[in-house]
């Protein structure tokens, strides 16, 4: 288990600069990764947020990415299956309404061989208090930011998810005080 955010972010960095090809990111929000990926990308990006999408396109031409982002949920892409090479999610698996299906969702868009890369924070280990604790403000974080459930066993379900996880670093970051919050960097592939 790595602590702070030095080594989470060098490990997220890492992930997203070795992506290739084409590219679809989930959940894009206001465009943070743009500066982690490779120049070369083509970069697709879904947002169903109205106003993160606007700022998202503004940003995405400013790094030379022309198409339009998508209105769409990750639950439901508008795109062929095999049509991407990789998809990536940063902090947005927390947020979507149905993990499974978008985790099956993924697994139709990558072609054969193609990776999903994430970067989440995640339930902390079952009965703890921790875990008790982000039971609790798991409402109030689902109403306010934008679905947000602090408790979710997003490991388990990709284990549980049709894409084959293949890298899985654990890291526990700063969040209120002494408190720490689980992270996982990883990756998966569509075998
Ligand atoms: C915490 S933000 C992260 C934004 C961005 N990925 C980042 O790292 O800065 C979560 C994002 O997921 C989006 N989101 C929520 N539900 C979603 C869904 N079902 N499908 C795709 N994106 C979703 C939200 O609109 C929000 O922009």
């Amino acid at each position: 288990m790595a602590e702070g955010f030095t080594a989470y972010d060098a490990a997220k960095s890492a992930a997203i600069g070795g992506l290739r090809g084409t590219v679809l990111e989930i959940g894009a929000g206001r465009g943070r990764n743009f500066g982690r990926l490779h120049p070369d990308v083509t970069w697709i990006g879904c947002e169903p947020d109205r106003r993160r999408r606007t700022e998202l396109a503004r940003t995405a031409h400013g790094f030379g990415h022309t198409r339009e982002p998508l209105a769409s949920a990750a639950e439901s892409v508008p795109l062929p299956d095999a049509s991407v090479d990789a998809v990536l999610a940063t902090v947005v698996l927390c947020s979507v309404r149905d993990q499974a299906r978008v985790l099956a969702e993924i697994a139709r868009l990558l072609r054969p061989g193609g990776e999903f890369v994430f970067a989440e924070h995640v339930g902390a280990p079952e009965r703890t208090w921790k875990r008790a604790l982000q039971r609790v403000i798991a409402p109030a974080t689902r109403l306010l930011d934008h679905g947000c459930d602090p408790s979710r066993e997003t490991e388990l379900s990709l284990r549980r998810s049709p894409l084959d996880l293949v890298q899985v670093e654990h890291f526990d970051l700063p969040a209120l005080g002494a408190i720490t919050v689980p992270y996982v960097v990883g990756r998966a592939l569509r075998t």
